[in-house]
């Protein structure tokens, strides 16, 4: 190696040893008479120290002339500090320099390398290189590592198998739009990008592997979020002759071992479950964030029938209590109601009342409603005197979600969504099929190799949308950290399944054909999981965005601002490729 030891590692302990530090310029003070370079490595921070007098003049000639971001290789001897930083595990140490060597010079990098950086974030993506110097960033992709290894360490020791698939696929039908290749030996031809391994990894359990898993790179050309990228990292996984029961454990088991190893934090309660339609009837969401309670309640029951017609002409009215929220000024009444009237959000007003402290009650619909009215909510939603009521009412699917958009909104507001604390929830019982008004048909909510209940398997002819599946979620905090589900194993259910979902068997068979002629060859039962890597590590991070914890993350456009693509390709290619392109941006 170049050096001796890194700028993290000297302590008084290596007082009067002779040392060589490399690493880049992380600052200079020069105070006339004494100047001092903070050199940066990976491991930490190390101060150099010229003295006048001391030092050699061509030293000193040539420290001055150092930038920000050089790099350099220093030798010297490391003495103590005269004044100690204790804020720096080097902070007792400085190094006394004998020789200095500038091993590459920098321009001036366009933003400063420091934890609170003045750099705006297209900056930062455009120099990501730069970026992933400082010590947030770095520290973030660290902790990616370590989730990384400790998942490996788990499920090697529970049996399962590594093994990689293929990138260069076959369209999957799993929601979003596929990103495709053109194919150079076939004209016309395209091979699709995997949105997941998911044909392959039950292709595996056919091949009996028993227990696979990979952690892989899935791509998906949807509309990105801050938790959500083109291509993003899962923790895929695939179990033989297991039920709903054992995979929950297993990763249950996984879930936990990684808030162990890599927080230190130990969970040992059961993750709590919830089916889907109690998550939707009591949180609005099939995601829910259960750091805190604030349950919705309907009141259908003693809200209708007393003249107030937008009540009584509702599917459903169904209120919220904000705990201690009835001193609530008309200012923040009315920023609720603006919150819920965002397009976003979509509903068209907000019904409060406050239940006072002395027992009286102040709502916006006074006009419709007694006080005996009001105090039969208050009890139906087991509020307490202090507390404020809010009720939405309208449709049943658009006014849940709309609660549950305000029942967030007030969780931030009233700082019960604590970034230390986590509380997972299993959500399982999704229904199978999700119906689309637009193109008349059903989607299958999950995938369409997921196996309905048996008990509900009669249905797929009567009622599919009643139909629920062997399918689960694990949701931490209101983040869909994972989703799978039981498969089909039997070639006639799945192809049962294909055309509910209006695949004619042709199309089944071409899409699927090799999927289901695999079931024919003694498919073992089987079911799976995945888990979306990248927000876990923000999760256990307690950031909200996922980009930070890609090393080269994509914009929200979609872009790769630093290699600066996607871009055009040369004509020549095109040629090629058989292609042409209908119009180009300008
Ligand atoms: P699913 O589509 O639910 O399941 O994906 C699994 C998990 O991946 C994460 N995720 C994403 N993370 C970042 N950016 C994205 N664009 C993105 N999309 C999804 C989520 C999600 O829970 N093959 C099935 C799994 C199975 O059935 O075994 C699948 O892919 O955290």
């Amino acid at each position: 190696m170049l050096r001796t030891h890194t700028c993290g590692e000297l302590r008084l302990e290596n007082a009067n040893e002779e040392v060589t530090l490399t690493g880049w310029v992380q600052r200079k003070r020069d105070k006339g008479g004494v100047l001092w370079i903070d050199l940066r490595d990976r491991y930490g921070l190390t101060q150099l120290i010229f003295k006048d007098g001391e030092t050699a003049d061509e030293l000193i000639k040539q420290a001055q002339d150092v930038g920000r971001e050089y790099v350099l290789k220093a030798s010297g001897k490391v003495i103590e500090r005269y004044s100690k930083n204790p804020d720096l595990p080097t902070g007792d140490i400085e190094i006394e320099v004998t020789d200095l060597k500038v091993l590459n010079p920098s321009k001036v990098p366009p933003f400063t390398i420091e934890d609170n950086t003045d750099g705006g974030e297209d900056l930062r993506m455009k120099y990501r290189y730069l970026d992933l110097r400082r010590n947030e960033v770095r520290q973030k992709l660290q902790l990616r590592h370590r989730m990384m290894q400790q998942t490996r360490r788990y499920l090697d020791a529970q049996e399962f198998i590594e093994v990689e698939t293929p990138v260069l696929i076959k369209s999957t039908p799993e929601g979003a739009r596929d990103f495709v290749v053109p194919s150079r030996m076939h004209p016309g031809e395209f091979y699709a990008l995997p949105q997941s391994p998911q044909t392959f990894k039950q292709l595996l359990m056919v091949s009996g592997f028993d227990r696979y898993f990979q952690i892989v790179k899935c791509f998906r050309d949807e509309d990105l979020r801050a938790d959500r990228q083109p291509e993003f990292t899962q923790i895929d996984c695939e179990m033989s002759f297991v039920t709903q029961e054992d995979i929950l454990s297993t990763f249950e088991g996984l879930t936990k071992h990684l808030f162990k190893e890599v927080k230190g934090l130990e969970i040992t309660d059961a993750f709590p479950r919830m089916s889907y339609a109690d998550v939707m009837k009591y949180y609005g969401n099939d995601k829910p964030d259960t750091r805190f309670e604030m349950r919705f309640v309907e009141l259908n029951e003693v809200a209708q029938g007393k003249g107030f017609n937008v009540f009584d002409s509702a599917e459903l009215v169904v209120g919220i209590v904000a705990s201690g929220c009835a001193e609530y000024s008309r200012k923040q009444l009315d920023a609720l109601t603006n919150f819920v009237k965002r397009p976003q959000v979509g509903a068209k007003g907000l019904v409060y009342v406050k239940c006072n402290a002395n027992g009286t009650f102040k709502s916006s619909v006074d006009k419709f409603y007694s006080q005996d009215d009001l105090k039969q909510w208050m009890q139906t939603m087991q509020a307490k005197e202090g507390d404020l009521l809010l009720v939405l009412s309208g449709d049943k699917n658009p006014t849940r979600k709309a609660l549950s958009e305000l029942r967030l909104h007030l969780g931030s507001e009233l700082n019960l969504r604590d970034k230390s604390v986590y509380k997972p929830l299993w959500v399982v019982d999704f229904p199978l099929l999700e119906w689309d008004e637009e193109s008349q048909r059903y989607y299958a909510m999950h995938h369409p190799f997921t196996s309905p209940k048996p008990e509900d398997v009669e249905k797929l002819d009567t009622a599919p949308g009643e139909v629920r599946a062997n399918a689960y979620d694990l949701v931490i905090n209101g983040v869909e950290i994972g989703g799978g589900s039981i498969r089909i194993y039997n070639r006639d259910l799945q192809k049962k399944m294909f055309q509910v979902l209006g695949f004619t068997d042709e199309e089944a068979q071409k899409q699927f054909g090799f999927l289901m002629d695999a079931f024919e060859y003694g498919a073992p039962p089987h079911g799976g999981i995945a888990f979306g890597f990248d927000r876990m590590c923000a999760l256990f991070d307690g950031a909200d965005s996922i980009r930070d914890y890609i090393a080269f993350p994509k914009n929200n456009a979609g872009r790769d601002v630093m290699i600066d693509t996607p871009s055009n390709i040369a004509d020549e290619q095109l040629d090629e490729l058989g292609i042409e392109v209908k119009e180009r941006d300008k």
